[in-house]
């Protein structure tokens, strides 16, 4: 038996012991992605954590993610078992500053990406996924919107709405890279293949595409197409599901540099020694947690 067979066996016995399951995020490693319960999005695996039986959430993902399960299931263990993967983009704004934009603009509502800590969530009135932006903003009341902490997410949901969008200076470091120039050569490249891209994209790139979709939108649509090239621009961790789930067709990256170092931290060590010692744990403070729960139910609920 291979080294890696050996630690899935591990993780597999661990998982039976402690009651346990597995999600794992689209941008994630192959080897963790085919050990994963379930595969998805940030929509997808935040309805799964607030859903799912168990005693404890193994997050293969990154903190925030990890975060949102914990505040969604406050009676199960979740852990992260790359503890130090985080968002930078979610670094991008602090509770503090938030709470001086609400103060000048104390008519808008606060829309605020999941991308996020839990104490920015706390301070939100509800949260989005990259799946269900434009849905989120046209929700709200308000005619105004604080949307945080993606310029790129909000300034796209500004295209399907009458409300005004003010968004915040943050982006995301892989997909904001992601230029008009690469779109052209791909293009050139495989000139009958379609373009689907991440809403996290500059507005320029998103000009060019013929999709914007979260990630496990885009695995609906290669999927379901009759075409059979695509070029794929978003995090490039999500190749493998598609290979996976769609053998039949061909998908191009975009960008061969659009890798996020933080998805990438997780491996199979690092699940099985998480399960050995349930650790990593993430919790977050009562308090913050009743704040940030009320936002995302709010979304969870649309
Ligand atoms: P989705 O999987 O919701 O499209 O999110 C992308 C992302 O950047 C998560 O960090
Ligand atoms: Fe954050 Fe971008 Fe990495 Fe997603 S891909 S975790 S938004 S840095």
């Amino acid at each position: 038996m291979t080294g890696s067979a050996h630690i899935v066996e591990e993780i597999a016995r661990l998982k039976k012991e402690q009651n346990a399951i597995l999600l794992v995020h689209n941008y994630q490693p192959a080897e963790v992605q085919d050990i994963a319960d379930i595969t998805g999005d940030s929509l997808e695996l935040s309805r799964a954590a607030a859903t799912m039986e168990g005693d404890v959430i193994v997050f293969c993902g990154v903190d925030f993610m990890a975060e949102t399960a914990a505040i969604l299931s406050p009676n199960k263990t979740v852990l992260l078992p790359a503890e130090e993967a985080c968002c930078p983009m979610a670094q991008m704004i602090s509770a503090d500053e938030l709470r001086l934009a609400k103060e000048r603009h104390p008519d808008a509502a606060v829309v605020c990406y999941v991308n996020s800590s839990a104490d920015v969530k706390a301070e939100s009135d509800i949260c989005c996924t990259s799946s269900n932006a434009v849905k989120v903003v046209n929700s709200v009341k308000e005619d105004t919107i604080i949307f945080v902490p993606d310029r790129n997410l909000g300034q796209y949901a500004q295209r399907f709405t009458k409300k005004k969008i003010l968004p915040w200076e943050g982006f995301c470091i892989v997909h904001d890279r992601i230029t008009p120039a690469q779109v052209h050569e791909a293009r050139a490249a495989h000139p009958d293949a379609v373009l689907l891209v991440h809403p996290e994209c500059r507005p320029e790139v998103i000009d060019l595409a013929d999709h914007v979709e979260s990630t496990s939108g885009i695995i609906r649509q290669v999927c379901a197409s009759k075409k059979k090239e695509f070029i794929i621009g978003t995090e490039n961790g999500i190749l493998h599901r598609l290979k996976k789930e769609c053998p039949d067709k061909c998908c191009y990256p975009l960008s061969t540099d659009a890798i996020c170092r933080n998805m990438k931290k997780t491996n199979l060590t690092k699940v099985r020694d998480s399960l050995q010692t349930l650790r990593p744990r993430i919790t977050v403070p009562e308090d913050i947690a009743d704040r940030a729960r009320g936002a995302i139910e709010r979304m969870l609920v649309l």
